[in-house]
């Protein structure tokens, strides 16, 4: 992973999904985010328009780090990183979409539920995995047991989380961050209530700032 993003989900642990039907839903979505406080952002590779969002994301929004997710093969890898993706992130663990990543000194964060799926990403030299889908997958426990052998391992719950759970997963020393799409509501984007996008965000904000507190304590 690089540097750059490690820091930024150190200081505010949290990824925004973004899933948006056009580049100015998508560039709007992503300004209400940052202006909430959430920087790193991942654009779903769901729709039609999805690279084309990305693509203007990663234009229009620069202060934002913004990676493509639900990349399920090492073609959509390359159309990602030529869109301007800054990090890859795919629901499940597949060896080409990380080479394709590595390749273009872009991290990569594989989906991963199980130990074996965990040992692999660990043979494969990444520190870093999507835990997804999070809470059907075990949820808070099945990470804490996953972390108790895989020491170095770094997780991003995803699938799952909600502002009622967020504080409990981010609790988790070995978690990173997490991610969702709690944070951009379907309603909201289609209805263009960026500023609602907003709140949600300074509200998660808000909730990981606590959470940092309850640590230092
Ligand atoms: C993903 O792509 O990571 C999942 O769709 C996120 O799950 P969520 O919608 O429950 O946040």
């Amino acid at each position: 992973m690089t540097r750059q993003i490690e820091e930024r989900l150190e200081a505010t642990p949290l990824i925004a999904l973004v899933q948006a039907a056009d580049e100015e839903s998508a560039v709007r979505t992503s300004r209400a985010l940052l202006a909430g406080g959430i920087s790193v952002i991942e654009v779903l590779l769901r729709t039609e328009a999805a690279l084309d969002c990305l693509g203007a994301v990663a234009r229009e929004v620069p202060d934002a780090i913004v990676g493509a997710g639900t990349v399920l093969s090492a073609a959509q890898a390359e159309a990602a990183l030529g869109a301007g993706a800054g990090f890859i992130v795919s629901p499940g663990l597949d060896e080409s979409v990380i080479e394709v990543a590595r390749c273009a000194g872009t991290p990569a964060f594989p989906g991963v539920c199980t130990a074996t799926e965990l040992q692999r990403a660990h043979n494969l030299g990444l520190e870093t995995v999507k835990f997804f889908p999070a809470l059907v997958a075990g949820g808070i426990p099945a990470i804490k047991a996953l972390s108790s052998v895989f020491r170095a391992m770094r997780f991003i719950p995803t699938g799952g989380i909600a502002p009622a759970n967020l504080a409990d997963f981010l609790a988790i020393p070995a978690v990173l961050a997490c991610g969702g799409s709690w944070l951009t509501p379907a309603s909201l984007v289609e209805n263009g209530d960026f500023s609602g996008i907003r709140e949600l965000a300074k509200q998660a904000v808000a909730a990981t700032r606590q959470v940092a507190r309850s640590r230092e304590v």
